[in-house]
């Protein structure tokens, strides 16, 4: 008895990659899977894969970033499999430039697939999970390089405005049974061999089964996760692992407020030794020579 059964969901960007073992797995505990994917033909491979395995799912070629896209894909699920209960936001693309030379159109064509596209899935989804009155899983995705990564403002950018729709979410839903988590997942992808170092050349990295992030998604979507909301977790590779929140840390305070002058005097002194690592990989603070134009 697979911990899904009865059960239905929606994957989107399902064809290859992460998403195709989020399908997989889905299936394999029992829920019927509508595998959305704009490319048809590898999101047909991952249908036929399931019912290989004695599974039931059907292919959607929605767009997701736009709305008749999402209200297609959802009402696809509701008509097809009588109802919709999860929905995992997985869909990416990637169009990486250094910051002063990004296009609109690159920043644009980012935020609307990954950040624009959860939204209107989810908006989708979470309305008719109301109306069911069964409540439901929503599952998106974000990525490390939401701590910010060089060449990725419009993915970075994506990345952190879904963690903060997860915990906005998390807390709007709940009345309606709805729980929302997002996994930070890992795996070798198409998208993995556009990585780049800190140097910006390319990285060799060891293979890392992307289906692998799939087992917490089926997990995450089950009843036996009925406690969880609002979290998220590193998944991929042999680990899960918590993401801890951002949080306001060390404080000081002056009665009346702190002036200009007081801080421009006393404000090394409290933080020199506390400022946060930044990027993906969390070196240590690099900053503290000052950021200075270049010297002429
Ligand atoms: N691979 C990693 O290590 C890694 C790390 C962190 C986060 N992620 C995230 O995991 C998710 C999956 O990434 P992946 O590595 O499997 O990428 P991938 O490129 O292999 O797969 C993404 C899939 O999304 C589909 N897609 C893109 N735009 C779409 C749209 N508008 N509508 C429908 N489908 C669309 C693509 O056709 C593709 O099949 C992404 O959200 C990505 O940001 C991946």
């Amino acid at each position: 008895m697979g911990l899904l059964n009865g059960r239905s969901a929606v994957v989107t960007g399902g064809g290859r990659g992460i998403g195709r073992g989020h399908c997989l797995h889905l299936a394999k505990q029992g829920a019927s899977v509508v595998v959305n994917d704009i490319d048809l033909e590898e999101a047909r491979k991952v249908v036929a894969e399931i019912a290989e395995q004695g599974g039931k799912a059907s292919t959607n070629d929605s767009d997701i970033s736009t709305r008749e896209g999402a209200q297609a894909l959802i009402s696809q699920c509701v008509d097809e499999f009588g109802g919709i209960h999860a929905v995992v936001n997985n869909a990416g693309n990637v169009r990486d430039r250094s910051f002063l030379k990004m296009t609109d159109e690159e920043f644009m064509g980012v935020v609307r697939v990954h950040q624009a596209g959860t939204f209107m899935c989810s908006q989708e989804a979470a309305l008719r999970m109301r109306d069911q009155g069964t409540g439901g899983a929503i599952v998106n995705t974000v990525s490390a390089a939401h701590f910010g990564n060089f060449g990725q403002t419009n993915y970075a950018g994506s990345k952190g405005a879904i963690a903060s729709m997860t915990y906005t979410w998390a807390l709007e839903l709940a009345r309606y049974g709805i729980r929302v988590n997002a996994i930070s997942p890992s795996g070798t992808t198409r998208m993995s061999a556009t990585y780049k170092g800190p140097d910006g050349k390319d990285v060799d990295l060891p293979f890392n089964d992307p289906t692998q992030n799939g087992a917490f998604v089926a997990f995450l979507c089950s009843d036996a996760a009925a406690w969880i909301s609002g979290q998220i977790f590193g998944t991929g590779s042999d680990r899960v692992a918590i993401l801890e929140q951002p949080r306001y840390g060390t404080a000081i305070h002056k009665d009346g407020g702190w002036s200009t002058e007081d801080l421009a005097e006393k404000f090394e002194g409290y933080f020199k030794s506390k400022l946060e690592p930044i990027g993906i990989m969390k070196p240590p603070y690099p900053f503290y020579d000052g950021v200075k134009p270049p010297s002429k």
